[in-house]
């Protein structure tokens, strides 16, 4: 017998099976953030996405210019722009997938983490918005210090009863881009065919790759192993030096962003295997947030899939960083209580 219930419980009716001819389903992004230095690579990115239906462009200003300007670009994602505080909900309303790139980036010398005061009302604003608007939305945090942001905005859903692990994200695609690209050059192979876990969290010593689980194997000394994990580290910092004070990475990261974001509403359509990694709610340490390989779905996470197997010296960077990403994690937890 066909199992309507199955059907009845996903969230938008299947097209396939009511005739219609496009397999796929379609979903609205918000891009909070959009006509920054991110937002605007980002929403091109995202316009090309054929699983997408409508975008909606949100920002404090300039966003009308950025949506007229990406609405003549010829795929079907239709774009709405939505500027300042008061359109945020209108901007949010009815969004799959939430997706954050407001905030101001580090000048050179500035660490991810004194970002917290000029950055954290961010996360406040817009979990509270998305708290109201679409709960049950896909949110997902670009916006530093990411390892603040990310426990700031839980503590903000959880204050307003719409908090569901499985649905907020920090995204930390860029280390694991990075990492690829890095590994690739040093053994000279494609970047499309390097595996590597990067877990932690999106900060200097708490981005942790774990070379022992490279695939391809990694073939080089234990001195290229340290070198090129500082250089993942450090990468952000490399192009914070590189722009000399006109920002961090946007385009690499935009890169990264739109791919997560790929996964998320592959996930949501019910694509099989979506594997990333990702800053979330987490039990796999004791550390509350961490980033390790999630298993896709249409409700988010379907499945942590833990630590990857780790060598000894692996064990010891990991015990090592943990205080130091619970550093960052109390200092969100403390400002959104002292705002809550
Ligand atoms: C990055 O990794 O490039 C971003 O987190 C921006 C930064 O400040 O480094």
């Amino acid at each position: 017998a066909f199992n309507w219930t199955k059907l009845l419980q996903r969230r938008q009716p299947n097209l396939a099976l009511l005739g219609f001819q496009n397999s796929v389903r379609n979903y609205k992004v918000t891009v909070v953030g959009a006509s920054g230095g991110i937002g605007q690579p980002l929403s091109l990115l995202i316009k090309q996405n054929p699983l997408v239906r409508e975008l909606a462009l949100h920002d404090l200003a300039n966003v009308a210019g950025v949506g007229a300007d990406l609405s003549h670009v010829s795929t079907k994602a239709t774009v709405e722009s939505y500027a300042g505080d008061t359109e945020l909900m209108d901007a949010l309303r009815n969004a799959e997938v939430v997706v954050v790139s407001a905030g101001l980036p580090r000048k050179p010398g500035m660490t991810r983490d004194q970002l917290l005061g000029a950055n954290g009302s961010i996360a406040i604003k817009v979990a509270t918005a998305v708290s109201a608007a679409c709960p049950d939305a896909l949110l997902a945090f670009i916006t530093n210090p990411l390892n603040s942001i990310v426990p700031i905005a839980s503590e903000v859903l959880k204050a307003k009863k719409a908090f569901d692990p499985n649905r907020l994200f920090g995204i930390t695609t860029l280390d694991l881009v990075r990492a690829k690209t890095f590994i690739a050059d040093f053994m000279n192979i494609n970047p499309q065919d390097v595996n590597i876990p990067v877990i932690g969290g999106h900060a200097g010593t708490t981005i942790l790759p774990i070379f022992s689980q490279c695939k391809p194997d990694f073939q080089g000394r234990d001195e290229d192993v340290k070198s090129l994990t500082h250089r993942i580290q450090e990468a952000g910092t490399e192009v914070v030096k590189a722009k000399a004070g006109k920002g961090s990475a946007t385009l690499s990261m935009a890169f990264s962003a739109a791919y997560f974001v790929n996964s998320l509403l592959r996930g949501l359509n019910g694509d099989e295997n979506i594997i990333e990694y990702a800053y979330v709610a987490s039990n796999v340490t004791d550390v509350p947030f961490f980033s390790t390989a999630l298993l896709l779905g249409p409700s988010g996470i379907t499945k942590n899939l833990g630590l990857p197997c780790l060598r000894e010296d692996e064990e010891e960077a990991l015990e090592k960083m943990k205080p130091v990403l619970m550093q960052s994690i109390e200092a969100g937890i403390d400002f959104a209580t002292s705002i809550l």
